[in-house]
């Protein structure tokens, strides 16, 4: 497993991450515990969780949110620090007017409880969740400084924003000598390339670190799902994820794919495993965040890591990807 450093700073991540949003809410603790144990045995020293994450983001209740970071809490004791700890804020965490956004008062309440299910005194990468404009930008920086400064945050990042929002962040942090924004999480795969025409050309200019999600596309580039097939019944799709239909219906995802297919063929990898070296041979990205609910995503997407595709593989990727009417 090769590390990169996240952007400016000194630390070093994993190129592969663990993202555990499917903990508490697609797997249960047993099955998570499987998937940890395997993730720590590849060496991947990151695991990325968020204080919404849990089964309420799909039946809407809010006492059902957080399970991830409990479960995590409770697999992670005694190997705390053998991990670098990324969560998240600002969704809606109750049903009051302040339990959502990034006021400095919503933000203390939510890292205390971010602490408390993840049983550690610190968060080594703290996230806003995406851009809230409810809340004076400075008024969130400061209290995430503060918060550095406390020792219970280590780093700072933002996820789910666009490069004009980052400049403003960054503006912000340097006027007022304030901790600025180190890592960006936007999401980035074959089947979502969005981020390349503004966000990336800026964190290449201020060396961001870039740790992106939902690299297989939620599971599409896996190949597992066919055009007016069943879903297969243990799978995200049949448990009815509301993203993911999305993303299959607004794409010509299944096009996609099956351009795609010969390609991976031809490197004699998996459809999964040539969509995240694809993911971790462009520019400027720090880390892919797997999203796995069973052992084995694990081992096949570390199988290859560090291989890289050739430019003459990514220009076919392309090619490919503009044959089905894809603006590259
Ligand atoms: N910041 C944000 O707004 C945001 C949003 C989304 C996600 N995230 C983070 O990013 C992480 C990853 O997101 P994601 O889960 O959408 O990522 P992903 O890696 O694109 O998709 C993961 C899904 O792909 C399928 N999969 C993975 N490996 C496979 C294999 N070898 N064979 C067959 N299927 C395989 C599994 O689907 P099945 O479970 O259906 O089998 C798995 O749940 C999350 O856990 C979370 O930490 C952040």
């Amino acid at each position: 497993m090769q590390y990169r450093r996240l952007g400016k700073t000194g630390l070093k991540i994993t190129e592969i991450s663990l993202g555990t949003m499917a903990f508490g809410r697609w797997i249960d603790e047993e099955a998570s515990a499987g998937v940890v144990d395997r993730a720590l045995d590849a060496g991947i020293n990151l695991i990325d969780t968020a204080d919404i994450y849990g089964s309420g983001m799909d039946n809407g209740n809010l006492s059902q949110i957080g399970e991830s970071e409990s479960i995590l809490g409770r697999l992670l004791k005694g190997r705390r620090d053998d991990v670098i700890l990324a969560t998240k804020f600002t969704a809606r965490v109750g049903p009051g007017v302040n339990d959502a956004g990034q006021s400095r008062y919503h933000l203390y309440r939510a890292l205390e409880n971010s602490l408390r299910r993840l049983q550690t005194d610190h968060i080594d990468l703290y996230q806003v969740h995406s851009f809230d404009p409810g809340t004076p930008l400075e008024e969130t920086l400061r209290a995430l400084d503060d918060l550095v400064k406390q020792g219970k945050i280590r780093y700072i990042g933002c996820s789910n924003y666009a490069a004009w929002q980052l400049a403003k962040a960054h503006g912000i942090s340097a006027l007022h000598g304030l901790h600025r924004f180190e890592s960006v999480q936007p999401e980035y795969s074959l089947i979502s390339r969005s981020i390349e025409r503004e966000l990336v050309p800026f964190v290449q200019s201020e060396e961001v670190g870039v740790i992106v999600y939902s690299p297989l596309g939620r599971g599409i580039l896996t190949g597992k799902y066919r055009q007016d097939e069943a879903p297969p019944e243990d799978s995200r799709l049949a448990a009815g994820e509301k993203r993911l239909q999305t993303l299959l219906e607004a794409n010509p995802a299944y096009a996609l794919v099956e351009v795609l297919r010969p390609l991976a063929e031809r490197r004699g990898w998996t459809l999964g495993q040539y969509a995240l070296a694809w993911v971790l041979s462009r520019p400027s990205i720090t880390s892919a965040i797997l999203g796995a609910s069973k052992p084995q995503h694990i081992e096949q997407g570390v199988q290859f890591a560090g291989e890289r595709l050739t430019s003459e593989e990514l220009d076919d990727i392309d090619t490919a990807a503009r044959s089905i009417g894809l603006h590259i």
